[in-house]
């Protein structure tokens, strides 16, 4: 009942010429049978929106402020990401936690913003290599799923993805029993709060994902697709991940 999602974050990457990319990707799933979106950097969005808009490919920002305008140098707003284009915004990411310190009060806020305006909210979380050894994963990721979500959130309109910081851009993954266990924890946390529409939100894994370790990721349950960075640059890679995942 839950669409796949494979979602690409371009992180700081990506100028003009890249936008073959996003050619190449269309012309390789002319018709996707899972969802797909690509979040590259601000400055692209409306390029690729524009490119898009015959292809059922989504668009997505890589953050919001809180507030729709005023005096942030810098910021952009929900609004912004909207009227831009995008369909979808990566809120709360562990490099924007990590660099920017948004806390998970900041990140539910955000939230709040994105989803008011129509954009699908994708909520990160996850462990670091410290918390995990120390038998901290679940507290931490139950904590941030609580904090970071907000209540409008429904399956419709949010997506988690849990990424562990140690395995983000480290060719390191965690086990598939390990995979699990987070997942099934963050569907049962989902289904307490949101009772049956827990069940509905979409839960990704994210962090070394490539074409060849796609397949075994997706065959666990409750893994409804992958946000994925590095894998999600070059056309052919992200291909290799979206062909796993139908
Ligand atoms: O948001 C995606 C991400 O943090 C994973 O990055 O490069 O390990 O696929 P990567």
């Amino acid at each position: 009942m839950r669409r796949k999602l494979a979602a690409g974050n371009w992180k700081m990457n990506g100028i003009g010429i890249d936008l073959e990319q996003l050619d190449r990707l269309m012309e390789l799933h002319p018709n996707p049978t899972v969802d797909l979106m690509i979040c590259p950097p601000a400055t692209l969005i409306h390029p690729m929106a524009a490119k898009t808009s015959e292809h059922p490919i989504h668009i997505g920002g890589q953050d919001c402020h809180t507030n729709e305008k005023g005096a942030h140098t810098g910021d952009i707003s929900a609004v912004m990401l909207d009227d831009a284009g995008a369909r979808a915004v990566i809120l709360g990411h562990s490099e924007r936690r990590a660099d920017h310190g948004e806390t998970d009060a900041v990140v539910a806020s955000k939230s709040v913003a994105a989803l008011e305006i129509g954009l699908t909210a994708v909520i990160c979380i996850g462990e670091t290599l410290e918390e995990r050894e120390s038998g901290k994963t679940l507290d931490v990721v139950g904590e941030q799923l609580a904090g970071s979500t907000p209540d409008i959130a429904n399956g419709g309109n949010t997506v988690i993805a849990y990424e562990p910081v140690w395995a983000i851009g480290t060719g390191k993954i965690p086990t598939l029993e390990q995979i699990a266990e987070v997942h099934n924890f963050i569907r049962a946390e989902l289904e307490k709060r949101f009772g049956e529409d827990g069940k509905a939100f979409r839960v990704l894994y994210g962090g070394s994902v490539k074409p060849s370790n796609a397949a075994e990721i997706f065959a666990i349950d409750n893994v409804d697709g992958a946000l994925v960075g590095g894998a999600s640059l070059k056309a052919d890679d992200f291909s290799g991940i979206i062909t796993a995942l139908e």
